[in-house]
């Protein structure tokens, strides 16, 4: 494990101004998912390309342990042996999950969920399947951060909230691309941020090459309304 040590921005450790306004949504619809930020958007933007989409045929999930320091303002991230290459990405990711949404108002996690892909893909073919699905589980929610060296994961939504359209569907549902908006495709090396209910699939690539995918997935609960 190697050691990366964020600062996190002024006001980390300041409440979240949103989550009173997502939790009365919640509230609205009396569902067991949150309704929040139905668009994926841009948080940031891999400045050393060549780094982070280094060939070493990385391929699986892994855990990125962490610890916040509040007294500091920083969060110690602890990254696997043989993924130095994703420091950059993992320093904007943590940044900004820590510095928007603070860890008091939600049980204090202790790791985020993370998965690499890197491999050659062909064309007309994907990296990891095309079909249209959301992650996360029922009951809660995971913010997922997630980026691309090329070919980058399309996103779509809908005109109402995709936990509702989309209730009672399990990891494995297959989402219907008739009457969704969309695709936003974002560029490449740039990071999105979706909530875990935005329908997303990886796209058919034109032309075959290498590609490097990060997801990092951090969970949120609703424990700390009480429900
Ligand atoms: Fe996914």
């Amino acid at each position: 494990m190697s050691e990366l040590i964020v600062a996190l921005p002024y006001g980390a450790v300041s409440p979240d101004e949103g989550v009173e306004k997502r939790l009365e949504r919640f509230e609205a619809v009396r569902f067991d998912e949150p309704v929040i930020f139905p668009k994926p958007r841009v948080i940031g933007r891999i400045a050393n390309r060549e780094a982070f989409s280094a060939p070493h045929d990385h391929r699986g999930d892994f855990r990125l342990p962490f610890s916040i320091d509040p007294t500091k303002a920083e969060v110690k991230y602890e990254i696997p042996p043989g993924l130095a290459q994703l420091q950059e990405a993992i320093e904007i990711i943590a940044k900004h999950e820590h510095g928007n949404f603070p860890h008091e108002q939600r049980p204090a996690p202790t790791q985020a969920d993370a998965t690499i892909d890197q491999s050659i893909v062909e064309p007309g073919e994907t990296q990891r399947g095309d079909r249209i699905h959301l992650d996360g589980h029922m009951g809660r929610w995971e913010n997922i951060y997630l980026v691309s060296s090329s070919s980058p994961t399309e996103f779509f939504w809908t005109d109402e909230p995709a936990c509702l359209k989309f209730r009672g569907m399990g990891l494995s549902g297959e989402i219907e691309k008739e009457g969704l908006e969309g695709p936003y495709v974002p560029g490449d090396y740039e990071i999105v941020l979706a909530n875990s209910t935005v329908p997303h699939a990886s796209p058919v690539v034109q032309e075959g090459g290498p590609r490097t995918f990060l997801r990092v997935a951090y969970e949120h609960s609703l424990e700390i309304t009480g429900n």
